[in-house]
């Protein structure tokens, strides 16, 4: 029990760590071309707040959440999600007044209390941007043509965007009749849950993961058929914009998202290779949660990544990350003198930013060589007593097995020429 990490979590290992760390730099160095600063918010946030943002008739609020009391008996509750944190954090810290649209990205954990399964874990990893202040589709364009550039400078060709738009209150309130209507001859089959839901937030019966709901709901009406002239405007926009940058997408209506906030645009990034849990990427438009947390009226819109499923997707198409680990030089000393000059050439070296390795357990030169070529090092040096005594010593280029001899206390110069 002790040795075993909790159901749904798993460890990152160094032997890993280079792929998330290439995700990350690359991610963020994608969002700062578009504009979008980091922001990092709390682990944890008043349980109201979920309550409230994602919404109290979703299957993230009424089964998912790690939710508990603290000593002095407030609810909190793991985040589930990015959004409803970094609206809180854009209201808290006044950054209405900053010039529109304000742009923020996020790397986070994420906490859910899910069926585990390939792709489905309890605490996973997001990427995720939201923006804030613009109205019209622009940024909707924007924000998916961030996505895909993110994934084109991966090398990863073969996503596909779905798009659709689950329009606004008013629409909604049209809509959520006919889905009624249409529920209504099914209600006693459908599961507990979604029972109560038919009355409060029928939309959400149609995001059920239940099997025997799923039924029910494939030929239920869609959304997209009922928006109201000024939510057809912005899906055309959004269209229209999808076009001018030749970003391929398809308009699927059942796209209706399992948070509450979301209006007008929705939209996923689907592939085929991460099992049932195939979308990578999921995102949209969100007009009244600002106003719903207790902000002014803003519009927003995000999106967020689960970096899980983009790392498998990665993986089962064969794209490789690029590995930043390096040796540069290993030192292999012979004896107490010369392991005494190797602790202080590796320690001036690293202060200077090369990566320099040596032995610390008083091994014999042959294990030093041979974790030197495990490191992959690219340059060795051996030092006895004789290298002590002249200040010289050969420097090997293990890349083409070339030998030189320098002053040691020139090798920094040396590497830099070399490296
Ligand atoms: P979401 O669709 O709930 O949206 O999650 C976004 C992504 O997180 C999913 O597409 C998936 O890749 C990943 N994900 C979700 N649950 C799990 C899990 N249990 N295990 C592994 N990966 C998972 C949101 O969270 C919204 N906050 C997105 C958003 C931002 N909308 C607007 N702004």
């Amino acid at each position: 029990m002790l040795t075993k990490a909790p159901k749904g979590t798993r460890d990152i290992l160094p032997s890993e760590i280079y792929k998330w760390q290439a995700l990350e730099a690359t991610f963020m160095k994608v969002c700062g071309t578009f504009g979008y600063q980091e922001i990092r918010v709390p682990v944890f946030e008043h349980t109201d707040l979920y309550k409230r943002g994602v919404g109290d008739s979703t299957d993230i609020v009424q089964k998912e959440m790690y939710t508990f009391d603290d000593k002095a008996g407030r609810s909190l509750t793991l985040r589930p999600e990015g959004t409803a944190g970094v609206v809180r954090a854009f209201i808290e810290n006044g950054m209405a007044s900053l010039p529109q649209p304000v742009k923020l990205a996020y790397n986070i954990t994420c906490y859910r209390y899910e069926n585990v399964q390939k792709g489905r874990y309890r605490e996973f990893h997001q990427f995720g941007v939201e923006a804030f202040g613009a109205k019209g589709p622009a940024i909707d364009v924007e924000i998916i043509s961030l996505l895909d550039v993110f994934f084109k400078q991966l090398g990863l060709e073969k996503t596909m965007l779905k798009i659709n738009s689950i329009g606004c209150p008013v629409c909604r309130k049209t809509y959520n009749d006919a889905l009624k209507a249409y529920l209504l001859p099914h209600l006693d089959k459908m599961c507990a849950l979604c029972k109560e839901r038919y009355d409060r937030n029928p939309m959400r019966v149609i995001d059920c993961k239940l099997q025997v709901c799923k039924e029910i709901v494939k030929d239920a009406p869609a959304l997209l058929d009922y928006i109201c002239d000024d939510c057809q405007t912005h899906f055309n926009g959004l269209r229209a914009g999808l076009e001018n940058l030749g970003i391929p997408y398809q308009v699927d209506k059942n796209i209706v998202r399992g948070l509450d906030y979301y209006t007008k645009t929705v939209f996923e990034f689907f592939s085929h290779n991460v099992g049932t849990q195939g979308t990578i990427c999921g995102g949209g438009r969100y007009d009244g949660l600002v106003e719903k947390c207790g902000g002014a009226e803003t519009p927003g819109i995000g999106f967020a990544l689960g970096v899980e499923r983009l790392l498998m997707e990665l993986e089962s198409v064969g794209v490789e990350l690029p590995r930043k680990d390096r040796t540069d030089l290993y030192l292999v000393s012979i004896g107490a003198p010369a392991e005494d000059l190797c602790a202080k050439l590796a320690y001036n070296l690293r202060a200077l930013g090369f990566a320099v390795q040596k032995d610390v357990m008083a091994r014999s030169v042959k294990a030093q060589m041979k974790a030197a070529d495990k490191l992959g090092a690219s340059f060795t040096m051996v030092i006895g007593d004789t290298e002590v005594a002249s200040g010289r010593a050969k420097i090997r280029n293990m890349r083409d097995g070339s030998d030189a001899e320098i002053a040691l206390d020139v090798i920094a110069d040396y590497l830099k020429a070399d490296l």
